[in-house]
């Protein structure tokens, strides 16, 4: 039996906080606001797949999806910033690097230990918290940037 199926028979509940789109979380480029709110449906479909306590794979295809999703828009983020000298852009890719690395600890916790009370918090604390914090400022800051220089990037 593969390990992340012992998580699976616990059916305790499990809460997960869904993330709802809100205009604070809007930094007003069309092409960035479109990928942020595709990206919280991948989020919540995490979400979900835990919380109903779908089998592993359910789980594992809400993640695939999210790592995939997640690498295309910080790609087309990192192609905005570099092709307008986005003076910020190793500081904010940094940021994207570090998400990259705790959605590979999340999978991999997944694996070992199936879907657990942690991982439903890692979710709600570190994906949850992290997205909110990062569109409210350094997303925010490279949408003024384009703004001010009128760049309306398209996808
Ligand atoms: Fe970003």
């Amino acid at each position: 039996m593969a390990p992340f199926q012992r998580g699976s028979k616990n059916k305790e509940s499990i809460d997960m906080a869904k993330v709802e789109w809100e205009s604070s979380l809007s930094v007003g480029i069309e092409l960035i606001d479109a990928q942020h709110k595709q990206w919280i449906e991948h989020l919540n479909d995490v979400g979900a797949a835990v919380e109903e306590h779908h089998g592993p794979d359910r789980i594992t295809d809400a993640l695939s999806f999210l790592i995939g999703y997640t690498k295309t828009h910080f790609d087309t983020e990192e192609k905005v910033m570099a092709e307008h000298d986005y003076p910020d852009l190793a500081a904010h890719r940094a940021k994207h690097e570090s998400m990259k690395d705790t959605l590979a600890d999340l999978v991999r916790d997944f694996e070992e230990e199936g879907a657990t009370h942690e991982l439903a918090n890692a979710i709600d604390t570190m994906l949850v918290s992290w997205l909110k914090r990062h569109i409210r400022t350094v997303d925010h800051l490279l949408a003024d940037f384009l703004k001010e220089k009128g760049i309306s990037p398209a996808a």
